[in-house]
């Protein structure tokens, strides 16, 4: 099997001022130098692309965005592209969290060209995916997936598919301490990576998939072990330095 190199990734939703990324920064630098073998990312608000990818360029934390347009440019007042994210120094762009899809009306049309259009600036798309309560407890969790999956990677070849990241965010688990039972993450995170087999074998091995939803220090090293599990999608916790270093130290396997 391919070794997949674990993602953490910290979503701050909108918090932080520049200041306060910055501040953020020099504090959680030096309890990250020493990590080896694991892909630390910051999905940061748009104003802070810049300063954080110059504060943080040389070390292990990569700054990601979290939403693009699909279009490159044009007439689209308040958007911002993935060129413009890629040249403000971002390296990657989460795409489809579910507080875009339900209070921002991001579209699986919108998503199967975000996709690809991420991939062509350079940028890792985070691709988030995710059931509610209602579905999980109606038994439409597979079905959701897969439509999720199928529509917004619908843009993408086969060649570029091992270069995506999944983020499993079942969304009753999102910001409300609620977090899948690690049965529950390895079974539908399993899922995933089946529908992917589908597409492609040898690409399905390389994809990474997250979890997210409530992950915290006193948590992560139960789900991080979990053998699908290839890494999390952090929002609360990834506010302070200290408890998304704690996470990020969850990894050793
Ligand atoms: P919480 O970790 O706060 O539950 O948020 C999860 C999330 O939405 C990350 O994208």
């Amino acid at each position: 099997m391919t070794a997949r190199t674990p993602l953490i990734a910290g979503n701050w939703k909108m918090y932080k001022t520049e200041a306060e990324a910055e501040e953020y920064i020099q504090a959680l630098l030096p309890r990250v130098s020493t990590v080896q073998g694991t892909e630390v990312a910051i999905c940061v608000p748009f104003t802070d692309v810049k300063a954080m990818a110059d504060s943080a360029r040389g070390s292990p934390v990569l700054v990601y965005a979290q939403t693009m347009h699909e279009r490159p440019e044009g007439p689209f007042t308040g958007e911002v592209s993935a060129p413009m994210l890629a040249e403000a120094g971002a390296q990657g762009v989460l795409l489809g969290h579910s507080e875009r899809r339900q209070l921002f009306g991001e579209s699986d049309d919108a998503l199967a060209l975000k996709v690809p259009a991420a991939l062509r600036s350079g940028l890792t798309p985070v691709l988030c995916v995710g059931e509610t309560e209602r579905e999980r407890d109606g038994g439409e969790t597979e079905g959701k997936l897969r439509r999720q999956m199928g529509d917004d990677l619908a843009g993408v070849g086969e060649e570029r598919l091992a270069e995506i990241v999944i983020a499993y965010e079942p969304i009753w688990a999102i910001g409300t301490g609620r977090v899948a039972t690690p049965e529950q993450a390895q079974e539908t995170i399993a899922f995933i990576r089946s529908l992917l087999r589908e597409r492609d074998e040898g690409a399905a091995e390389r994809v990474r998939i997250l979890y997210g939803g409530s992950v915290k220090p006193d948590n992560a090293a139960e789900l991080l072990a979990l053998a699908d599990v290839d890494g999390a999608l952090v929002g609360g916790a990834s506010l302070q330095a200290d408890s998304f270093a704690q996470i990020v130290g969850a990894t050793a396997r």
